[in-house]
C-alpha cells in the first residue's frame, strides 16, 4: 500500500497501515521519532551549513532517508535485506529525489565510508552498531534505542552485558534508560578521544532516541567523561543520590531511613541530556510540512521545560503512599516552586515530575492542596 509522510509518498508492503509488516518494516507509530528527526536535521544545519550528507544505515522502506533527500541532504540509505533495498530504490525514484541505495551491512559500510550524520535505527540495542557510528560520523549522530527492558534495569545481566553499566530498576525508568543510553555513547566515542554533546534526547513509549554532536580531542573526551557517575536509590523511602565520579562512596545504609536495600547504579550520564539552544532551533523549524508538527512541538516544549535532575518522582505514586488524591499537576508543581524549589514536569509521563526537592520536602510542601 501507498502511505505519505511529511512531504513523500512511499510504498510499503501490505495493505494495512497498521500492522508491522514482516518482510519489509514500517512503523506508523514512529512518524514522531521521524518527524523530529527532518526538524533536528534542519536545525542542524542551521548551524553547521557544511553538512550535506546523511546515512539512514537501517533503512526499510526507505522512509527516514527519502524524507532526508527531500529536505536536501545527499542521502545514503543501507539495509541488509534485499527486498528491502529494492523498495528503498523504488521510494526514491517514485518521489523523484536523487539517493544512494546500499545492500551491505551498516558497520561494514560506516567503516569504508564517511558521512556528516549518521542515522541507527535498529530492531532493539543500537550497540552494536556504536562503535562504527562514533568513531566515523564527522557531526551528528542519530540514535534509537528500543530495548528498554535491559537499558532501565528491568533485564539486569542484559543491561549490564550490553551497556558496560549497572542499570537499577527503579521507579524512574525512563531517566535510568536514556542516561544509561548516553553514559555508554558518551565512553564509546572517548575511546576515539571524541566527546559526545547531547543536542536533543527523550523517552518515547517504547524507545529512547539521542541526538549527539562531537568535538575532537583528549582533553574533551576526557571532559565528557566528568558528567558520568553513579546513584544510590532506597527503593524503602525513595531518597535518591547522585555522585559525579568514578569511585563511587556512598553510606551502606539509606542516609535518611536508615535501610540496607539501596542499589548503587550506574555509569549514568548526569549532565544535561539536552541543549536548550538547540531546542530554540529545532522548535523554529517545526512547520506543517512535517506530518504531525502539533505531536512535535508539544515535545520539544516538554523537553525544553524539563529540569536536569537525572531522576523523576510520580505524583500518584507518592500521593498513594500518603493516602491522600492526587492533585492537578500545575498545582502540584506551584507548591512545590512556592516553598523554593525548581519543578517541572517530565516529558515522558503525565504523572511524573521533576525536583530536587526530597519526600519529605515534597510532602511537606504540597500538603495543604
Ligand atoms: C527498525 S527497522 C528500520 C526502520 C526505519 N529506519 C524507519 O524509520 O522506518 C531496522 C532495519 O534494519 C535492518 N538491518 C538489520 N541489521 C542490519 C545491519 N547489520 N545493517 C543494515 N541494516 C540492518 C533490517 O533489515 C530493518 O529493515
Ligand atoms: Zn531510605
Amino acid at each position: 500500500m501507498r502511505v505519505t509522510e511529511g512531504s513523500v509518498e512511499i510504498d510499503i508492503p501490505g495493505t494495512s497501515q497498521e500492522e508491522i509488516e514482516e518482510d519489509v518494516f514500517y512503523n506508523p507509530n514512529q512518524v514522531l521519532n521521524r518527524d523530529l528527526t527532518i526538524a533536528v536535521l534542519r536545525a542542524y544545519r542551521d548551524v553547521n551549513s557544511n553538512a550535506s550528507t546523511y546515512l539512514d544505515a537501517m533503512a526499510a522502506s526507505g522512509i527516514r532517508g527519502i524524507r532526508a533527500a527531500a529536505e536536501g541532504w545527499d542521502a545514503t540509505l543501507c539495509d541488509t535485506n534485499p527486498e528491502a533495498v529494492s523498495l528503498c530504490k523504488q521510494n526514491l525514484a517514485h518521489n523523484d529525489l536523487e539517493g544512494t541505495v546500499v545492500h551491505k551491512d551498516a558497520n561494514a559500510h560506516i567503516h569504508q565510508h564517511s558521512y556528516d550524520v549518521i542515522d541507527i535505527d535498529p530492531f532493539g540495542s543500537p550497540i552494536p552498531f556504536a562503535d562504527a557510528a562514533l568513531s566515523n560520523a564527522h557531526d551528528l549522530v542519530c540514535i534509537t534505542a528500543t530495548d528498554t527492558a535491559p537499558l532501565c534495569g528491568a533485564h539486569f545481566n542484559a543491561g549490564i552485558r550490553r551497556y558496560d553499566s549497572v542499570p537499577r530498576n527503579t521507579e524512574f525508568h525512563p531517566e535510568v534508560g536514556l542516561r544509561t543510553l548516553i553514559s555508554t555513547l558518551a565512553r564509546t566515542a572517548a575511546r576515539y578521544d571524541r566527546a559526545i554533546q547531547p543536542l536533543l534526547s527523550h523517552s518515547t513509549r517504547h524507545y529512547h532516541r539521542v541526538y549527539l554532536a562531537f568535538e575532537d580531542g583528549a582533553q574533551v573526551a576526557d571532559s565528557a567523561l566528568e558528567n558520568l557517575g553513579y546513584l544510590l536509590y532506597c527503593p524503602e523511602c525513595l531518597y535518591r543520590e547522585t555522585q559525579y565520579t568514578r569511585f563511587p562512596s556512598f553510606s551502606d545504609e539509606c542516609p535518611n531511613c536508615e535501610s540496607e536495600q539501596t542499589v548503587i547504579g550506574g555509569p549514568l550520564w548526569l549532565a544535561e541530556t539536552t541543549d536548550s539552544e538547540f531546542t530554540t532551533r529545532v522548535q523554529q523549524r517545526i512547520d506543517e510540512s512535517l506530518e504531525d508538527p502539533d505531536n512535535v512541538s508539544t515535545l520539544i516544549e516538554s523537553v525544553d521545560d524539563e529540569i536536569t535532575t537525572p531522576t523523576h518522582y510520580d505524583q500518584h505514586k507518592l500521593c498513594q503512599r500518603w493516602s491522600r488524591p492526587a492533585s492537578a499537576m500545575d498545582d502540584f508543581l506551584d507548591a512545590i516552586r512556592d516553598a523554593g524549589y525548581q519543578a517541572s514536569r517530565a516529558h515522558y509521563s503525565g504523572t511524573a515530575f521533576k525536583t530536587p526537592a526530597t519526600v519529605t520536602e515534597i510532602r511537606k510542601a504540597t500538603k495543604s492542596l
